[in-house]
């Protein structure tokens, strides 16, 4: 069974994708996390990520990256933003999401083209969404204990323009799957959210 789970930052859609993982004993790819480290490598390497070139060049990130706590920093998430806007960096990160979707038993995979581009022939496609204001408390309170100095304000900005260039931009933006099952997590905590999750499973088997 191939589970494929969209939504924006914060939408709970990878807290929801690691428990369907544990649940139905399947494998699970963050795909954000490819592009996070992409858009790590074309700092580290001195580039700029709205250059195509420069982030067509951070594909061939080192594998160590995945594991960097950084990756999960707002700024890193902003940056994989601006790499994953360019056509030939998602062309590049393809192969290996789609691999992953196709491996023996099936797996679940999270991030914003999973139903419409990477396995638009997903057995069960989620999109995980929630208000704007209620996405930022959530990423304000995991920053805090983080130890972060970012504001309330300040990610809220940062996740509106997350939003717009990922929903606006011409490849593989944002958008839920035609057949994929919608789940608003504003007013739900996760073990709703996830019920939810499984009851749209059942319905879909
Ligand atoms: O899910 P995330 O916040 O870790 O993703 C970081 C950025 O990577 C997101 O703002 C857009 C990009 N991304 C993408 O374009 N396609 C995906 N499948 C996953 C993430």
């Amino acid at each position: 069974m191939i589970i494929a789970v969209d939504g924006p930052t914060a939408s709970g859609k990878g807290t929801i994708s690691k428990r369907l993982a544990a649940h139905f004993g399947l494998p699970h790819l963050d795909t954000g996390l490819l592009y996070r480290a992409v858009g790590r490598q074309v700092i580290l390497a001195g580039g700029d990520p709205d250059r195509p070139q420069d982030a067509l060049a951070a594909v061939d990130f080192p594998a160590e990256l995945l594991d960097e706590p950084v990756l999960r920093d707002e700024a890193t998430g902003s940056l994989a933003s601006r790499a994953s806007v360019h056509p030939a960096v998602r062309k590049a990160l393809f192969e290996r999401q789609r691999a992953f979707a196709l491996q023996d038993g099936g797996a679940v995979l999270d991030g914003r083209d999973i139903g419409t581009v990477i396995a638009p022939d997903a057995d069960v496609k989620l999109f995980i969404t929630a208000s704007v204001e209620a996405r930022a408390q959530r990423r304000f309170k995991e920053m805090q204990q983080r130890g972060s100095s970012i504001t309330l304000t300040e990610i809220e900005a940062d996740l509106r323009r997350r939003d717009e260039r990922d929903t606006n931009r011409t490849d593989a933006p944002l958008i839920a799957a035609s057949d994929a099952y919608v789940i608003d997590t504003s007013v739900l905590d996760i073990e709703e959210a996830f019920a939810a999750a499984l009851e749209a499973i059942n319905q879909a088997s």
